[in-house]
């Protein structure tokens, strides 16, 4: 049966602008693109999952606004349980302002709602944790409320799995209430406090809890349930836009969580590729049947 995911997250819009080459300090460039997308790393994350099949809750706020309003008539379009999604009066809706550049992006995210949720919103939400099979969260919220949400789901025994993104140091209590972190190198780096340049197999080894590091082109470092390390290859495509390639890749993650780390791992890579395909973090992600017959061809 599909299983049930729980996401706490943040919800923005993104004002995307494609550029031949990344401006310089100072220096105004004419672009070649300019298109509004719906994002934020927790919407991202459930329309992933929604697309490929799971029952899908999405636990935020928006502001009371048209950009708010949008974000979740789309996410109830991709089939995800918005009625959790709080309406924070007289605060902005997120919004992330997107460079697209030489095959990678800048982003800046201003959080506005997103950071009005408070650990007793999140304890409100302890219901909708405890009926979920995973939770999955990210850092474009308060700390505190992941903080509380890690706690929730391990008094309800449910996985939690976090995308510690953006990069932030994680506080001691938050680690031992991690089944799984999802970061990549730099962001693992930051997360456990160490030197950014530390080595991506150094990291794996420093780490209190779990780790399974995206590495780009280079793939997937992971523990695998003996704490073993191991690595998933990366599909081959041609990228048009790498944002939400995270996102897609945790959505993807959580949906085939129940089938064991390698099987889960390799399914989360090969969404992620599709997802880079197309322009917009959204834009891009598979179905399952996308997502099977992708698999098929390699
Ligand atoms: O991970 C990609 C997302 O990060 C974008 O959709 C943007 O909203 C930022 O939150
Ligand atoms: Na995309």
């Amino acid at each position: 049966s599909a299983p049930k995911i729980t996401i706490i997250g943040s919800i923005n819009m993104d004002l995307v602008t494609q550029s031949p080459r990344f401006p310089k300090v100072g220096e105004t460039l004419i672009g070649s693109g300019f298109h509004r997308f719906m994002g934020g790393k927790g919407a991202n994350q459930a329309v992933a999952a929604a697309r490929l099949g799971a029952e899908v809750t999405m636990i935020g706020a928006v502001g009371d606004d048209s950009f708010g309003r949008e974000l979740c008539a789309n996410l109830k379009r991709e089939g995800v349980n918005t009625d959790n999604i709080h309406t924070a009066s007289g605060q902005a809706t997120g919004m992330a302002n997107i460079t697209v550049a030489e095959n990678d992006n800048h982003i800046i995210i201003v959080p506005g709602a997103n950071f009005s949720i408070t650990p007793a919103d999140i304890e409100a939400q302890a219901p909708a944790i405890a009926a979920a099979d995973i939770i999955l969260c990210q850092l474009e919220i308060p700390m505190e409320c992941v903080i509380t949400a890690a706690k929730l789901a391990k008094k309800h025994r449910k996985p939690f799995i976090l995308n510690p993104a953006p990069a932030q140091p994680l506080p001691a209590e938050l680690l031992p209430n991690i089944t799984l972190l999802t970061p990549n190198a730099y962001e693992l780096a930051i997360s456990l406090g160490l030197p950014e340049d530390t080595p991506a197999e150094t990291l794996m080894q420093q780490s209190p809890c779990p780790v399974l590091m995206t590495r780009g082109a280079e793939g997937a470092l992971y523990h695998d349930e003996q704490r073993h390390v191991q690595h998933q290859p990366s599909f081959k495509v041609t990228p048009a836009d790498t944002t939400g390639a995270g996102d897609t890749f945790n959505g993807a993650l959580a949906v085939f969580w129940q089938q064991g780390m390698a099987e889960a791992v390799k399914q989360a890579c090969a969404a992620a590729a599709l997802s880079v395909t197309k322009l917009g973090a959204q834009g891009g992600m598979p179905t399952a049947a996308e997502l099977a017959r992708f698999l098929q061809q390699q």
